[in-house]
């Protein structure tokens, strides 16, 4: 099959187990960046619990072949085609020995071996492996490797594989090498291989049981003072895994090593992680507090990947939740206890609530569109298509509901279980939930459904008191969204949802909670376990109606629908104990608000600003006793896009509309107030990333963008210079930045002329705050003079553009298509065609990078006619020219 032709589906009910098995696999590189030879000797075994195949079936990608041997001897009957080789006619046992060629220089899909910046680095998730040698690339095949690695010693210094090193040593002719072993059996998608000029900064830790380990994270020389970051979150991460899972780092070594060309955020190979740079490298001056948050939670989850995902892997692709959902869940704790300890309930919900927001603007989407698919998928096209928001932040719901069913110490004896049963196993999500249900004594059939079930559950509350008898009765139904996909399909049945219910009274207190049936109250906060269609629950002894805080800490990925007033959420977000439910009270107010604007907007007609959100507002920026980062998180708007999402059809003009209206109304109305909280939350002395002091430059800045949404934006250009000239970190110089722009863009002035320059000149030097100065530009607010469109066309031909390397395309291109809504659906359809330009551009060099910008368009059928045809046009164009499995895929279901 060529790319081209009809690509073939992969359905997860045909999986079988391989025919074959490879115990170990030893590996030769001889380095060379426009032809490097690969021998793999392979030891093969039939597979006892397979089908007798005759053939050896191996896959292999863009491979040249050089020759075969079976036992030692040269083997003839091998067939090499596009696929990979066939082997036929091999005994039950034997080795295989092969040798091949392929072209790391010439490799822009950064899958497989490439060269980036002069030096090598592999990338073999999913499917990588088989573009490096011929292969059983499935998890389900697991190995011992040995690998070594030859390369001149002038240009290649450092050459790393996973492992323990086991040998070094000079050749002939300025060449060296280094053999790695890997003690571990684990999977091809887990090898890696780095060589070139690289510096590590090490540490020497003792991890629980007293065993010394050496921590390494290389980069390039120029790079050095920018890894202190990356190692403390390392050893975070190590104490973390220790503590709470009694999981202990397993080799004597392990390496980072940052890449500044890669297509994801980073990848777990065994001992030997790969990092994009934007997540390892971070001093002050280069790094905001997000990057440094994020740098925090991708180390954390790659090294937790050591046990979720290498230790036990996963059977087949379907699974792949299996790891990522597991992962991220465990991710997010961590970084949940590093901002406010294991108990500090307050503190930690800033990081639920933006984990929530990530959830319900992104997979919510996803789930409403062509892409939408469960945690564990059917079927795919290809797999890379399937590293999506479901698998991950759904995926980490699901495994975080099972906690919210059988608290942490249930959770965490399930934990145990599953790596006690499953240590050195490619297993499935059943095996996982298998555990959990042994563990906790409980039968889980049902919970089977969320893995099964595409799209976004929807859960509609009614309530009723009964003043006499002083019961009050909730009943919860479940269902999805009429036209969703999920609900076209055939449903699976109602679902298990853990729904966390507190009831609070008149005076802001929370009521204790006694069940129908039960003897006594109980704790103030009960999970519900919806397991019907319909379901009413009873509380009794309440002696005053109360008002429900529902859904707490977001206890289900499902959307609540509920009758609140405005009155209702103004006290709910004044009141709630529960901060998750504090900060939807205030989300659900704007929403309801910004969505009746936009409705006036789209039909002309004039805007008024509903004193009920001011008040609201002035009330949580004003509130001393609330933290900086959560008044932050509280006052900052729901994005366009979410709010075009909710729209019966999407119209991103009037959602632009209708938010900068909110934004300058607020700013106005609470100036005074903006600028006391811009003073209060002032950092002076040297930069510290520590929660506290990243929240008060979270709500400082925050002041500082809604002051320059005034028609007079005096006192913020005052303050944005002022802070640009003296900021000592990114974060601060960042935010005045923007600020300038904003207030550029509002008075038709050249207010950040002089700092965009000065901005470029100071960091001409560092690739990743280049890449925040393309972003800062394709966000932009665009003015009817100037529509941002020209700015970005006009920076793609600036010579620090790069199509070719994935964070300086993200940074333009991406930002401007995914972040700038109202400019990107410009009405003449400028922003589409672009798109699909970029689309096509991107396909020939690196279809998983084009593949993600494809996603772009998905919703179209969702906005307003005239858009949804223009959309229609560029999603047209792009399925007639593109040529990858990887694009096709996703425009022709955009399409279908
Ligand atoms: N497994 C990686 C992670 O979640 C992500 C990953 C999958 C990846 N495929 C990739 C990274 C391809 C880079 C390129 O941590
Ligand atoms: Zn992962």
């Amino acid at each position: 099959m060529s790319d081209t032709a009809t690509p073939t589906v992969i359905r997860r009910e045909e999986y079988a187990p391989p025919a074959f098995l490879i115990d170990t696999v030893d590996l030769e590189f001889d380095l060379v960046p426009e032809r490097t030879i690969v021998k793999s000797t392979l030891r093969v075994r039939r597979n006892p619990d397979a089908r007798p195949d005759a053939h050896l079936e191996l896959m292999g990608e863009q491979l040249e072949f050089i020759g075969a041997q079976i036992d030692g001897q040269p083997y003839e009957h091998v067939r090499a085609h596009e696929h990979g080789l066939t082997v036929e006619n091999v005994p039950d046992a034997f080795t295989l020995t092969l040798t091949g060629a392929c072209n790391p220089e010439a490799n822009t899909t950064l899958s497989g071996l490439y060269v980036s910046s002069g030096n090598f680095f592999t990338q073999c998730e999913a499917e990588g492996f088989r573009r490096i040698t011929w292969f059983l690339d499935r998890p389900d095949v697991m190995s011992t490797y040995t690998v070594t690695l030859r390369a001149d010693k002038a240009a290649y210094p450092v050459l790393l594989s996973n492992g323990n090193l086991v040998a070094e040593g000079d050749l002939p002719d300025g060449r060296h090498y280094a053999k790695w072993e890997d003690p571990f059996r684990k999977p091809s998608y887990l090898f890696a291989l780095v060589a070139g000029k690289l510096v590590a900064l090490e540490e020497r830790i003792k991890s629980g049981s007293g065993k010394e380990k050496l921590l390494q994270v290389w980069v390039e020389p120029h790079d050095l003072d920018k890894t202190r970051h990356a190692m403390d979150s390392l050893i975070h991460s190590i104490r973390w895994d220790e503590r709470r899972f009694g999981l202990e780092l397993d080799l004597d070594r392990f390496m980072i090593v940052a890449v500044s060309d890669f297509n994801m955020g980073a990848m777990e190979n065994k001992g030997l992680n790969i990092f994009n740079t934007k997540y390892v490298l971070a001093n002050p001056e280069t790094a905001t507090d997000v990057d440094f948050a994020n740098i925090e939670a991708v180390v954390g989850h790659e090294y937790f990947h050591n046990w979720t995902g290498n230790r036990v892997t996963c059977r087949d692709w379907f699974q792949l939740s299996l790891k990522e959902g597991l992962t991220v869940f465990r991710d997010q704790e961590f970084s949940a206890a590093m901002s406010g300890g294991d108990e500090n309930e307050a503190a930690r919900a800033t990081k639920r609530i933006e984990d929530v927001r990530v959830l319900r603007q992104m997979q919510f989407a996803e789930d409403a569109g062509p892409m939408a698919h469960p945690v564990r998928p059917e079927s795919y096209v290809e797999i890379n298509n399937f590293y999506t928001m479901t698998v991950y932040e759904k995926g980490a719901e699901v495994v975080r509901m099972y906690q919210t069913l059988f608290g942490r110490d249930g959770f965490r004896k399930a934990m145990d279980l599953y790596f006690q049963r499953h240590d050195g196993q490619a297993v499935t999500c059943d095996d996982f939930r298998r555990a959990m249900a042994d563990a906790n004594g409980r039968d889980l059939a049902q919970y089977e459904r969320w893995y099964s079930q595409a799209g976004t559950p929807r859960v509609t509350v009614t309530t009723q008191y009964d003043e006499a008898a002083k019961r009050y009765s909730v009943t919860l139904a479940q269902g999805y969204a009429n036209g969703s996909p999920a609900a076209r399909e055939t449903q699976n049945g109602p679902l298990l949802i853990p729904f966390a219910i507190g009831l609070i009274g008149p005076d802001g207190a929370d009521l204790p909670l006694t069940l129908e049936g039960e003897q006594r109250a109980t704790g103030t906060t009960r999970v519900l376990e919806l397991t019907e269609t319909q379901q009413t629950f009873t509380f009794v002894d309440v002696a005053h109606k109360p008002l429900p805080s529902l859904l707490r800490n977001f206890s289900a990925p499902v959307i609540v629908e509920y009758d609140y007033s405005n009155d209702e959420l103004a006290f709910l977000l004044a009141h709630d104990s529960d901060p998750f439910n504090r900060w939807e009270a205030g989300q659900r107010l704007a929403t309801r608000e910004l969505l009746a604007l936009a409705a006036r907007a789209g039909a002309g007609q004039p805007l008024v600003l509903n004193d009920a959100l001011v008040k609201a507002f002035a009330h949580v920026l004003t509130d001393a006793s609330l933290s900086p980062s959560f008044r932050e998180l509280a006052l900052m708007l729901p994005s366009e896009t979410y709010l075009a999402e909710q729209m019966a059809e999407s119209d991103p003009a009037a959602v632009h509309t209708a938010r900068q209206f909110v934004r300058k109304g607020l700013a106005a109305a609470l100036k005074a107030e903006w600028l006391a909280a811009y003073d209060a939350n002032l950092t002076p002395g040297a930069y510290e990333p520590t929660p506290e002091a990243a929240g008060r430059r979270g709500l400082k800045n925050l002041a500082l963008s809604y002051l320059s949404e005034l028609d007079d934006p005096a006192d913020a250009v005052r303050l944005a210079t002022a802070q640009y000239d003296g900021a000592n970190n990114m974060t601060d110089r960042a935010a005045a930045l923007s600020a300038l722009m904003n207030a550029a863009a509002a008075t038709g002035s050249d207010y950040a002329k002089k700092a965009l320059e000065d901005f470029y000149a100071r960091f001409e030097k560092e690739p990743l705050v280049i890449d925040k100065w393309f972003s800062l530009q394709a966000t932009q607010r665009g003015t009817a003079q100037r529509p941002v469109i020209e700015t970005v066309r006009a920076l793609m031909r600036h010579p620090a553009f790069n199509l070719k390397n994935p964070n300086r395309a993200r940074s333009l291109i991406f930002s401007f298509c995914a972040a700038n809504p109202a400019q990107f659906h410009a009405a003449d359809g400028s922003g589409y065609a672009f798109w699909a330009e970029q689309v096509i551009a991107l396909d020939a060099i690196n279809p998983q990078v084009a593949a993600r910008l494809a996603r772009n368009l998905e919703l179209w059928r969702r906005f307003t006619p005239a858009l949804r045809e223009a959309m229609r046009a560029a999603l047209e164009q792009v399925a007639a020219q593109a040529k990858s499995r990887d694009v096709r895929e996703i425009v022709e279901k955009a399409l279908a």
